[in-house]
């Protein structure tokens, strides 16, 4: 069915019809916007919503679903897999809690129905969102930037007062290593497969490789990761890898650290990885998770003057590109690669634009999670930068077990929280490892980005018995008053 809206500017009609939700997108004849964004991920459709908001004109841009990796080939459903492992798991072990029950096998199309359903209903809710709102044009298309206040998509031209470019990220993988789809994988072709493979090699064990080596293992696959640096999530705290490496061993979960990958050769079914020194590992696919590279080849971007530093786009710390009124935001922008930090930086420009003058968003304020079993959540720095920001004699440090905690100890899980603060002075960073520890990191980030003083978090009450409670307890111990602390 199509049908017709107009804006401030031009009347659109809907035609197209996305097959995966039956929800139009337009295809408009150009025209002049406020903001014309190329790219409709995390980072330009949050920037899209903030806009129309403060009633500015928008024309979103994007050549694939609306929501991008996160939504579609990411943070969502890898966290649904996650779920399904996790499922699996407590059906597996259900008996050390009194509970009589057998996991049978696990059902690759079951888990991907399900999967795929809460993507559908997400994509189906932000496309409404979208399109229905009056400022905002969506235009399905490849879009190209042809001149500094213009992008042209299939020969029709959107004009801005201001561009914002969040053209994302895509899978790297590493020079002579060839991904094929079926046996060396992205994460991309890792979320569609249709089985459980027997076993699998990841390679990087960076924050893809271990949630991926995290569900596999769960769903019965034999799993090995390969990281070429000497311990596994190397960009967290030193004691988070240390006692995550202690998890996956008892997960019987291998890995091979402090050796770079140097190839992969097919077997009669499957593939065998080579690591330096020789050793080789083989299984029936290899997943390449060696990290995201920006997605801003061909897109026009250095031929308007826009400065790229390994494909990156280069701005300065409110976003702008120093071209014309042109901005980045997300993925393409150096830094963390998270979808939360592109709505951050979405909405930031938006207001930038608007006038507003947002406060300048503080990388390190922003929470990291990665959603292996244990989980890891983090904010602000490790001990090893905050020492070497602040000098190690003006750094204190302490864990506080999750051995003391009592919830914790109701889901049978081990880990600890660990609190980095200068000394005198406010908390530096917060770093927790553990079952569900996801949904402690909202209120380390208030500490973090508060700059709150430890002894301020200890005078308020955590409720019992929660996991939260293990973070007032490391506050308690590190404002020198612990309550259920060994020393
Ligand atoms: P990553 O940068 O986290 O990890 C890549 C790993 O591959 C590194 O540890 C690196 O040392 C290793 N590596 C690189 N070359 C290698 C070689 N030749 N041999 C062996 N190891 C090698 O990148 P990843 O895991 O691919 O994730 C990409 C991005 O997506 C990250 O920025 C991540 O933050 C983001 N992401 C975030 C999630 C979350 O917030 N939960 C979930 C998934 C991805």
């Amino acid at each position: 069915m199509a049908w017709t809206y107009c804006d401030r500017f031009l009347c659109v009609t809907h035609t197209a019809t996305d097959v995966t939700t039956g929800v139009n997108v337009s295809q408009p004849n150009g025209g002049t916007f406020d903001i014309v964004i190329l790219g409709a991920g995390s980072g330009g459709y949050a920037a899209a919503l903030r806009a129309a908001e403060l009633d500015l004109s928008v024309a979103l841009i994007d050549k694939a679903e609306l929501g991008g990796t996160c939504l579609h080939r990411g943070c969502i459903p890898t966290k649904a897999l996650l779920h399904a492992a996790e499922v699996a798991e407590q059906t597996r072990e259900a008996e050390q809690f009194g509970i009589k029950a057998e996991l049978l096998s696990i059902d690759m199309a079951g888990v991907n129905a399900y999967k795929d359903g809460v993507v559908s209903r997400l994509y189906k809710g932000l496309t409404g969102l979208l399109t229905h709102n009056k400022n905002i044009t969506v235009v399905a298309g490849e879009g190209k930037l042809v001149g500094k206040d213009t992008v042209e998509v299939a020969g029709r031209r959107y004009t801005g007062r201001n561009v914002i470019l969040a053209s994302g990220s895509y899978s790297r993988s590493l020079p002579g290593l060839e991904v094929d789809g079926k046996r060396v994988i992205t994460s991309e072709h890792a979320l569609r497969l249709d089985r459980v493979p027997s076993s699998a090699i990841v390679l990087g064990g960076g924050v893809i490789g271990v949630e991926f080596a995290s569900v596999w293992k769960s769903f019965g696959a034999e799993v090995t990761i390969l990281e070429a640096l000497p311990r596994l999530v190397a960009a967290e705290d030193e004691e988070i890898s240390k006692q995550l490496e202690r998890s996956f061993r008892k997960r019987k979960i291998n890995f091979k650290v402090g050796k770079p990958f140097e190839k992969v050769e097919y077997t009669d079914n499957g593939v065998r990885a080579t690591i330096q020194g020789g050793e080789t590992v083989e299984a029936e696919v290899l997943l390449v998770a060696v990290g995201r590279g920006p997605t801003t080849q061909g897109l026009g971007y250095e031929q308007q003057g826009i400065t790229l530093d390994r494909g990156f786009v280069i701005t300065n710390e409110r976003l702008h590109t120093g071209v014309g009124n042109i901005y980045a935001v997300g993925d393409i922008v150096p830094g963390l690669q998270l979808a939360h930090r592109g709505f951050a930086q979405g909405i930031f420009v938006a207001e930038e634009i608007a006038g507003l003058r947002p406060a300048v968003i503080d990388e390190a304020g922003i929470p990291r999670v990665t959603y292996c079993d244990p989980e890891i959540a983090s904010m602000g720095l490790t001990e090893a930068k905050a020492k070497e920001k602040y000098g190690a004699d003006k750094v204190s440090t302490y864990n506080y077990n999750l051995g003391g905690n009592g919830k914790s100890q109701i889901l049978k899980t081990t880990g600890f929280v660990k609190l980095v603060r200068l000394n005198d002075g406010p908390v530096l960073g917060v770093h927790m490892i553990g079952a569900r520890m996801s949904e402690q990191v909202g209120e380390a980030q208030l500490i973090y980005n508060w700059e709150a003083f430890p002894e301020e978090v200890a005078q308020l009450v955590h409720a019992h018995p929660t996991q939260n409670e293990a973070l007032g307890e490391a506050f308690l111990a590190l404002a020198g008053k612990p309550l259920h602390a060994h020393s």
